[in-house]
């Protein structure tokens, strides 16, 4: 469902992508680096993401998997895939149909995951102008199109979505070109991220714009992203623009449990408490022992520092802590800087 309107949509009704119910329409945004599965699982646990996402893959690496589960699970980018909760959303990335059809029909098919998601914003040199994909396409509606065709078409019946930029240049705002594109050849949703590929994420986002989308789109629905990070920016968005959903991203890294702050707020519920100190160690070490599991060591704590990094945003002595933390070369290392940091309450026993 979605609603038709272009006034605000709070409460907002139940959205929709396909026959996928996204309840609550929050949904954690894709980040490459970063939304792997020990990231995913550690949002699941918190609850309050309606729809979760992978980092972004490339279609052309997908290519090169073996078809057997074992060199599938080697794809870093799809650990967890296969086996994890749905709703799942994989983010696949390339400029041609054709590679992106047959990557989109097996993850539908023998991944079974819940969305394919196509990135249409990435704004990195590496993706835009050596692979002429990601935001580069945003300056080509009609090739959008017809990527979301064929995509939709090999994919089906599971949702195919988009996830855009404003355009590549302020000169140059093609999203609404964009997004009728994506709704006329089958897209089932629309994110759009209120920034311009130039400015990368400079300035603030710009919801006003993403608000002038919402007439092209008569079916599916408009997920709005961009510098949400609190429970009151997001019932603050739905109150005051007309979107289906809305989507976060880095502000969630440091604080995971912020999908389930925000949809306990916008259900009018008492918004849970900030983890405290002690709750967060236990939190780094629950997302280092995940982050074990897959890479072993050294490789998993030296992955850690950056998730490390973003827990410590806003606690004390956070500079001193990210110095200590990205010099980490081992579990020890890791265990004593997090201890020293976020110090284990130690409870007075009054006699
Ligand atoms: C480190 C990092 C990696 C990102 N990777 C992706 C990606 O793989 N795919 C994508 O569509 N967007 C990616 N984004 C953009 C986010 O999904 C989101 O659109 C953007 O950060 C704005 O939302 P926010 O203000 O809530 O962070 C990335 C952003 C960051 C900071």
């Amino acid at each position: 469902m979605i609603s038709t309107s272009n006034t605000p949509n709070f409460p907002p009704a139940p959205l929709k992508i396909g026959n996928l119910v996204v309840d609550p329409p929050i949904l954690q945004a894709p980040m490459a680096g970063f939304t792997n599965y020990a990231y995913r699982q550690i949002v699941r646990d918190f609850g309050g993401a309606g729809l979760q996402a992978t980092e972004m893959v490339s279609a052309q690496g997908f290519m090169n998997i073996g078809p057997d589960e074992e060199t599938k699970e080697d794809h870093p980018r799809l650990w967890g895939v296969m086996d994890e909760a749905r709703p799942l959303a994989v983010q696949i990335w390339d400029n041609d149909p054709e590679t992106l059809a047959q990557v989109g029909r097996r993850l539908a098919q023998d991944y079974r995951v819940s969305v394919v998601d196509i990135n249409f914003g990435c704004p990195v040199k590496q993706v835009t102008q050596r692979a002429k994909s990601g935001s580069y396409l945003l300056k080509f509606p009609d090739r959008v199109g017809q990527i979301v065709q064929r995509v939709a078409e090999a994919c089906a019946p599971t949702p195919v979505t988009a996830k855009i930029r404003l355009g590549c240049t302020r000169e140059q705002i093609t999203a609404f070109e964009v997004a009728q594109a994506v709704e006329e050849a089958g897209g089932a949703a629309l994110t759009v991220h209120g920034r311009v590929a130039k400015e990368f994420f400079k300035g603030s986002a710009d919801w006003e714009t993403i608000a002038e989308i919402k007439p092209y789109l008569k079916k599916i629905p408009l997920i709005g992203n961009g510098d949400l990070d609190s429970a009151e920016k997001v019932v603050h968005a739905f109150k005051t623009y007309p979107v289906d959903g809305v989507m976060i991203a880095r502000a969630a890294l440091g604080k995971p449990w912020l999908f389930a702050q925000a949809a306990a707020a916008l259900n009018g519920e008492t918004v849970p408490p900030d983890l405290n100190l002690e709750q967060e160690r236990q939190l780094l070490m629950k997302h280092w022992e995940l982050l074990v599991q897959r890479f072993e060591e050294p490789k998993a704590s030296v992955l850690m520092r950056k998730f490390a990094c973003c827990y410590a945003q806003g606690r004390p002595n956070v500079r001193e802590f990210r110095t200590k933390i990205s010099k980490i070369q081992s579990g020890e290392d890791f265990y004593r800087v997090v201890e020293k940091y976020f110090p284990r309450e130690t409870t007075t026993v009054n006699t």
